[in-house]
């Protein structure tokens, strides 16, 4: 069992110079946008929201906006090589290219935060159309991946200017019941994990909340590290992941490998309904990671009383785990594409504010499987 108020927490004294309203959209750069639109609509649940590509006037590449509930996911491929697009997908296959923040002020969370530290990617630059005005500004963080900080307060349309309502054949695509983004994870190079924490605090005036070593997080072979940054509201989590010393190759390596560098490893998606969610997810072909059934032997000695009934948990395959403030179902996906890179965990708070730590051993135990199969371990 996990306690909060236990684990190591650094004092820092940085006021929340930079006040983040949540996750605006999450774009991935792909090899095929219209066809992963297609899964992340069927198998997901995501409904269509906006497109921009040649018939909008950008010649050089093609965007899908989805959306359910608060999740917006931005899908852009390519149309041509020599481009950056196409050039991230070679190297990094199918992943998280940008983090996009909301904000208040797209000018002042750049002002400041590159005056202590941030690396520009973007000036605060002026997008309009006839529904109004976007302000976006942005930075770079580990591997390739940015933050975009988006102002849209004063925009009406549908999503950003240079994007038109995506117009679809109409199928039954019902929502899963994903709410919003919970957190997403970070992995970065050996002896990075610090560095990139003393980014999000004295940079995006985030605090550590959490800390866990390898010796929390180890098997018989493999072991990392990770530290959760979140900002002052808590509506932003971004747990950081370094590869630990092992008997065999660590989880984290594997995903460095393939993906040619640090990137995302994780987004998790809430849902205040879990089994209803992977009971549809799993019915449209999503594959998640399984633990043992002996596994659920012990949970309710481990975890106590719980709301659910422990058959449809077992089922499915969902994990629970407490902490002082309550308890947390979770299930983490396969990689949604053929690199063993990018994935996604669907979670349940009830209560709980940690990451599920108790499930960590049977959890990696289960990566092993999947890493020993692909011949990574
Ligand atoms: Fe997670």
């Amino acid at each position: 069992m996990e306690s909060i108020t236990n684990a190591r927490r650094s004092v820092n004294s940085n006021v929340d110079f930079l006040p983040l309203e949540g996750t605006d959209y999450i774009e991935l750069y792909v090899g095929n946008a219209k066809q992963a639109a297609h899964y992340y609509r069927t198998a997901f649940g995501y409904q269509p929201l906006a497109y921009s590509g040649p018939e909008t006037g950008d010649k050089n590449k093609v965007s899908y906006v989805l959306r359910q509930q608060k999740i917006t996911l931005m899908l852009t491929t390519a149309l041509h090589e020599k481009n950056t697009i196409a050039d991230h997908v070679y190297r990094h296959g199918d992943g998280i290219k940008v983090i996009a923040l909301r904000v208040d002020d797209a000018t002042k969370s750049w002002t400041e935060t590159t005056s202590r530290g941030g690396k520009s990617s973007i000036p605060p630059t002026e997008f309009s159309d006839k529904d109004g005005k976007v302000i976006i500004s942005g930075i770079h963080t580990y591997g390739e991946v940015e933050h975009l900080f988006i102002e849209r307060k004063n925009y009406d349309g549908v999503f950003l200017p240079g994007f038109r309502k995506w117009e679809t054949p109409d199928f039954k695509n019902e929502e899963t019941g994903l709410l919003h983004v919970d957190h997403c994870v970070g992995n970065v190079n050996w002896n990075q994990m610090n560095p990139w924490v003393k980014f999000y605090e004295d940079v995006m005036g985030f605090r550590n909340i959490l800390s866990f070593d390898d010796k929390d997080i180890s098997t018989e072979y493999s072991a990392l590290m990770s530290k959760v940054m979140s900002n002052g509201n808590g509506y932003v989590k971004f747990p950081i992941n370094e590869p630990a010393e092992g008997k065999k190759k660590s989880q984290v390596e594997e995903y460095l490998e393939f993906y040619n560098g640090e990137g995302v490893q994780h987004v998790a998606l809430a849902s205040n309904n879990i089994i209803h969610t992977v009971s549809e997810l799993q019915k449209r072909g999503v594959e998640f990671l399984r633990v043992p059934a002996v596994y659920y032997e012990e949970l309710l000695d481990r975890v106590g009383e719980i709301d659910e009934s422990l058959e449809p948990l077992k089922e499915l395959g969902i994990l629970v785990d407490r902490d002082d403030e309550g308890y947390l179902l979770q299930i983490f996906t396969k990689p949604v594409q053929d690199r063993p890179t990018m994935f996604f965990e669907i979670i349940q708070r009830k209560g709980a504010k940690s990451f599920g730590k108790g499930n960590f051993k049977a959890l990696f135990e289960a990566i092993e499987r999947e890493q020993e199969l692909r011949g990574n371990l």
